[in-house]
């Protein structure tokens, strides 16, 4: 029964199959950032270029990276908040045509295959709510609030408690497609390569506010995806991330 998956992570499919990628063939590419209505709200996040947080030493905040599970009652800033965004799929460049993003973290073919979605519990001057990145604008875009909103996260999460004391809650989403599209079978073992970096860069930030967060892989497909309201076949959830403020445990 592990034969299949084990063979999902090892990249033997590249030589066992003649496969012709859609880039080969000449299909156009999917779009680097999934599009949002034209009457969306959108919220102004603080630009990079103004932040005033985050200036740990990097050896400081490798060293001080663990797994935070207890979140203190304190509000995240809104700088806090854009400066975790930023670094975790902020949009440093933008090349071939607006065809494809560089980014803060690295991604196979700069694919980046994610859509970043928040549940915000505990953030000065933004309403609770489900609300999506719009890296390329580096804007929040308000899909949602919903009075049961931390009680369906926290059982999209099977229950895990210190999710509900989350300040804010990352869940990414893949956009497969946007992979395959260049890498064919390849594509599904570098979209969870690609998914650990930009965890990783959460992690990291998120000490140098004064804050943590802890990675999870076991949470419900179908309650996360439809929290999230994604179709789960195009695009579903594939990893989350609550975080807030440090309460020494
Ligand atoms: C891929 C992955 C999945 C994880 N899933 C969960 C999870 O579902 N629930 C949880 O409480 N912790 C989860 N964790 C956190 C790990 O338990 C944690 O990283 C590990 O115990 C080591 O502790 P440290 O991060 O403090 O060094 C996950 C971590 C990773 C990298």
């Amino acid at each position: 029964v592990f034969e299949e998956n084990r063979k999902s992570i090892k990249n033997d499919i590249q030589e066992e199959i003649d496969f012709i990628s859609d880039q080969t063939r000449k299909i156009v590419h999917p779009p680097p950032q999934k599009p949002y209505p034209e009457d969306a709200l959108l919220i102004n996040l603080i630009p990079p270029g103004d932040f005033k947080t985050g200036k740990i030493s990097l050896l400081d905040v490798i060293n001080k990276r663990r797994s935070r599970r207890v979140f203190s009652k304190k509000y995240l800033s809104l700088e806090e908040l854009s400066f975790l965004l930023w670094s975790t799929q902020g949009v440093r460049e933008v090349i071939r045509g607006g065809a494809t993003f560089l980014r803060t973290v690295p991604s196979a073919g700069a694919r980046h295959p994610f859509e970043t979605y928040l549940v915000v519990n505990h953030v000065k001057s933004l309403e609770k709510g489900v609300y999506r990145y719009l890296s390329l604008e580096h804007k929040l875009y308000f899909l949602y609030n919903d009075k049961n909103l931390m009680e369906n996260l926290n059982q999209g999460c099977y229950g895990k408690k210190f999710v509900k004391n989350s300040a804010v809650t990352f869940v990414w989403t893949a956009i497969p497609y946007r992979t395959e599209w260049r890498y064919g079978p390849l594509a599904h073992k570098f979209i969870l390569l690609d998914i650990g970096h930009v965890c990783q860069n959460l992690y990291l930030a998120s000490e140098a506010i004064g804050a943590g967060t802890c990675a999870i892989a076991t949470y419900h497909q179908k309650k996360m995806d439809e929290l999230l309201m994604v179709d789960g076949e195009d695009e579903f959830t594939i990893y989350l991330s609550p975080l807030g403020k440090i309460k020494e445990e």
